[in-house]
């Protein structure tokens, strides 16, 4: 546990110095990546294939590994969070490299301790998909509840997860 407290904060330091940069040139670079990709509506995703997950939010991804999650997932991110992130969730920059959220985690040695590490960086990312990211009343990521399904947003995790910038040991 001491390995996940300490590795946790690490990860928000990082990007704590992206967030300094600055509103009005993360506002101008989200310009700039609008126009050059289109989508700027969130959409729906079609979750057809996925099993239903019901009203109740879960909090570690039930689809882990789960090709069809990862084809819908890569579908969704591309619509939905691209423009932000990057194509292929490779950021430009003017947003986290979401290929490198689970990076502290694939360190740990202890199988115990990397498990407890991904399921904390789950529900740390459906947290910050459904209610978005607003500060002093700036909105630097729109929040998804209402839009994607909880099976879409749990594909996208899953999407993710296989576009690892450190793979797991023994991820599925
Ligand atoms: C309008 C731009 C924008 C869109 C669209 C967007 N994001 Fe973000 N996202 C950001 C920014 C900017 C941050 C950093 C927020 C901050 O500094 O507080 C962020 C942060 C995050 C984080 C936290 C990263 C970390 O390690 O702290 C996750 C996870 C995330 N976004 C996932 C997504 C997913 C998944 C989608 C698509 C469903 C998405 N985002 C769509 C701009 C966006």
């Amino acid at each position: 546990m001491d390995q996940l407290s300490n590795a946790v904060p690490a990860r928000r330091d990082r990007f704590l110095i992206a967030k300094r940069v600055g509103a009005a040139l993360l506002a101008l670079g989200a310009c700039v990546v609008v126009a050059a990709h289109g989508n700027v509506t969130p959409q729906a995703v079609d979750t057809t294939g996925l099993a239903p997950l019901g009203d109740d939010w879960r909090s570690v991804n039930p689809y882990s590994g789960n090709p069809t999650a990862i084809e819908i997932g890569s579908s969704g991110f591309n619509q939905n969070c691209a423009r932000c992130h990057g194509l292929e969730a490779i950021s430009g920059g003017i947003a986290p490299d979401l290929r490198r959220l689970d990076n502290e985690c694939a360190g740990m040695k202890d199988k115990a301790a990397r498990d407890a590490c991904v399921k904390d960086n789950d529900d740390y990312m459906l947290t910050t998909v459904r209610h978005g990211r607003t500060r002093n009343g700036a909105v630097y990521m729109p929040p998804f509840e209402g839009t994607l399904s909880q099976e879409a947003m749990w594909a996208i995790k899953t999407y993710l997860e296989s576009r690892r910038e450190k793979p797991l040991p023994d991820a599925p």
